[in-house]
C-alpha cells in the first residue's frame, strides 16, 4: 500500500515535472538566445582552451517545487569549530564519512590553478573569481576524523592498478581534481583520448598507474542527437537492457570503478527494451506512452548494478550518488544564480525535488545491488556526496566559468555555472573519502 501511494506520488511529481518542463521548452525554444536553445544542454561552449577542444557540460535542472521544511535526521549542527577535528575517534568501524560538516581548516588546497588539468570552465581562480574563502574549508565526518589525501601514499598503494571514472560531466570534474592531486607528486601522461576529449586515459609512468575516465553520461546504451553547441535534433534514444559498450566490455581491466549517471534522465528520451519503444519521457510529438523519467532511472540503475553484481569482478566497484546544483532564483536557463561566498550547514538548504527523486531511486536500488554483492563477493560500495554538496552552494564556478566574465562591463550577460565545481574546490574532498576507503575497505 506504501509502496503504491509512494509511486503514484513519484507520477504526480513526474506530471507536474513534464508540464514544467514543457513549458520551459516552448519559452526557450521560441527564442533563439545567446545560450543553449536545448533544454538538454546548458552549458555548450566552444573551449577557450585549445588543449581541451571540448567540453559539453551536460545536465540542468527544470523544476523549482518548494518543498516543505523537512527534519534534520541526525543530530543538531555542530558549530565549525577548528580544534573539533582533533578530538573525535577513530572508530572508523562504525563511522559513516558522509555525514559531517564542512569545517575551517587553514592549510587550503594542495594544488592552485596551474594544475594543466584543470578545463577552463572549472578553473575559477584564473578566471578571475575573486573571493578565496571556499578554499579554506575541509569535510569532516561526524563520528570519525579522516586524514587528507596523501597523493603520494595513494599512488604507492596504487602501483600496477587501473582506476576508471565512468559517468557524465561531474565525473570528468571529479577526475579533473584527482589528477591534480596527483600531479603533485608525479605529472600525467594522457595516453588516449576520444575525438572530443570526453573520455580519456593518463599514466602515471613511475607507478605504472593509470586512470580512464569514460563519457557515459546514461551508463546504458544511448543514441544522443545533439550538435557541438548542444543543439539536439531527436530525442535520445535510451535502451534499458543494454550497457554502454563504451565501458562495460572493459570491467574486468579496471580494478577500481567508481559510476555514476543523474540529470541527463531529465531530457527528452525515447525508451527500448528489445529494441522495441516501450514509451518515452517528453516526447509530444510521438504517439508514446509518457513513462517519466524515474521509470527509466529506476531500470537502469537496477540493470546495471545487477549486471556488476553478477560480473565476478574482482575490484572495488563503487556507486556514486547524483549531486544537487545550488541555481537559486531562477535555474541554468533563467537567470539563475549561486552567489554565496560560503558553506551552509546540514539542513540549510533543501534538496530539489527532483534531486529528491533521483536520490531516492538511487538509494533504493544501491540497498538492493548491495544485498545480492555482498552475496556473490562483489564489493560494491556507495559514495554518497549529496548531503556534503548540498552545504556548498559557494563551491561553484557561477559566471567564473568564463574568463574574466566582467572585464568589459560589470554588467555583462554571462552564463551561469551553479552544478559543476571550481578546481580547486570542495570536490577535491571526494578524494579524502575515497582514500579513507580504499585505506580500509
Ligand atoms: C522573444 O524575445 C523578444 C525580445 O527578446 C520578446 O519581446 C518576446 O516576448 C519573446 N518571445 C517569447 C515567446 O518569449
Ligand atoms: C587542517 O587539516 C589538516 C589535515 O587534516 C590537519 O592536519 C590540520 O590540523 C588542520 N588545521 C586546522 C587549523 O584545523
Ligand atoms: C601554484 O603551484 C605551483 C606548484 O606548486 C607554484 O610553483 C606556483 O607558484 C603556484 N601558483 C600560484 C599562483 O599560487
Ligand atoms: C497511437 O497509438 C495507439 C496505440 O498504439 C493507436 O491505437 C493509435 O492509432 C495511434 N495514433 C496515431 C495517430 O498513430
Amino acid at each position: 500500500m506504501v509502496m503504491y501511494h509512494k509511486h503514484k506520488h513519484v507520477m504526480v511529481k513526474s506530471v507536474i515535472l513534464i508540464l514544467l518542463m514543457g513549458l520551459a521548452f516552448s519559452l526557450f525554444l521560441s527564442n533563439s538566445t545567446e545560450y543553449s536553445p536545448e533544454i538538454g544542454t546548458p552549458f555548450p561552449e566552444k573551449s577557450l582552451d585549445s588543449e581541451q577542444p571540448i567540453s559539453v557540460p551536460d545536465d540542468e535542472d527544470q523544476d523549482e517545487i518548494p518543498l516543505p521544511k523537512k527534519a534534520v535526521p541526525s543530530e543538531p549542527p555542530i558549530s565549525a569549530e577548528e580544534d573539533q577535528d582533533q578530538n573525535k575517534p577513530l572508530n572508523k568501524g562504525k563511522c559513516d564519512l558522509f555525514v559531517g560538516d564542512w569545517i575551517p581548516n587553514t592549510s587550503g588546497p594542495i594544488y592552485n590553478e596551474s594544475c594543466p588539468s584543470i578545463e577552463s570552465p572549472q578553473n575559477c581562480m584564473k578566471n578571475g573569481r575573486p573571493d578565496t574563502g571556499f578554499l579554506y574549508w575541509r569535510w569532516s565526518p561526524r563520528d570519525c576524523s579522516i586524514p587528507r589525501f596523501e597523493p603520494e601514499r595513494f599512488l604507492e598503494m596504487m602501483r600496477n592498478k587501473h582506476w576508471a571514472l565512468i559517468g557524465d560531466s561531474i565525473t570528468r570534474n571529479h577526475v579533473q581534481s584527482l589528477l591534480c592531486m596527483l600531479s603533485t607528486v608525479e605529472r600525467a601522461i594522457q595516453v588516449y583520448h576520444d575525438k572530443e576529449y570526453r573520455s580519456r586515459r593518463w599514466h602515471f609512468p613511475s607507478y605504472k598507474f593509470t586512470i580512464s575516465v569514460i563519457w557515459s553520461p546514461f551508463l546504458v546504451k544511448a543514441a544522443i542527437y545533439e550538435d557541438q553547441n548542444g543543439v539536439s535534433t531527436h530525442e535520445v534514444e535510451l535502451y534499458l537492457d543494454k550497457i554502454d559498450d563504451k565501458w562495460i566490455d572493459q570491467i574486468q581491466s579496471f580494478d577500481y570503478m567508481i559510476i555514476s549517471t543523474g540529470k541527463w534522465f531529465l531530457k527528452s528520451a525515447i525508451y527500448y527494451e528489445n529494441n522495441e519503444a516501450l514509451g518515452c519521457h517528453y516526447c509530444p510529438r510521438r504517439n508514446l506512452t509518457e513513462l517519466g523519467f524515474d521509470f527509466a532511472y529506476r531500470k537502469t540503475l537496477r540493470y546495471v548494478m545487477n549486471t556488476l553484481v553478477a560480473s565476478d569482478h574482482k575490484g572495488m566497484i563503487f556507486f556514486r550518488t547524483s549531486t544537487p546544483d545550488h541555481f537559486e532564483n531562477g535555474e541554468w536557463n533563467t537567470g539563475g544564480t549561486c552567489k554565496k561566498t560560503s558553506p551552509v550547514k546540514e539542513g540549510e538548504i533543501e534538496l530539489k525535488e527532483v534531486h529528491k527523486v533521483l536520490r531516492e531511486i538511487e538509494l533504493e536500488e544501491f540497498e538492493k545491488a548491495a544485498a545480492k554483492a555482498s552475496r556473490n563477493g562483489v564489493n560494491l560500495k556507495l559514495l554518497d556526496m549529496v548531503s556534503l554538496s548540498l552545504m556548498r552552494p559557494d563551491g561553484h564556478p557561477g559566471p567564473y566559468r568564463q574568463y574574466h566574465p566582467f572585464e568589459h562591463s560589470k554588467y555583462a550577460k554571462v552564463q551561469t555555472d551553479c552544478l559543476h565545481w571550481c578546481l580547486p574546490g570542495p570536490i577535491d574532498s571526494w578524494n579524502d573519502i575515497l582514500m579513507e576507503m580504499v585505506v580500509h575497505g
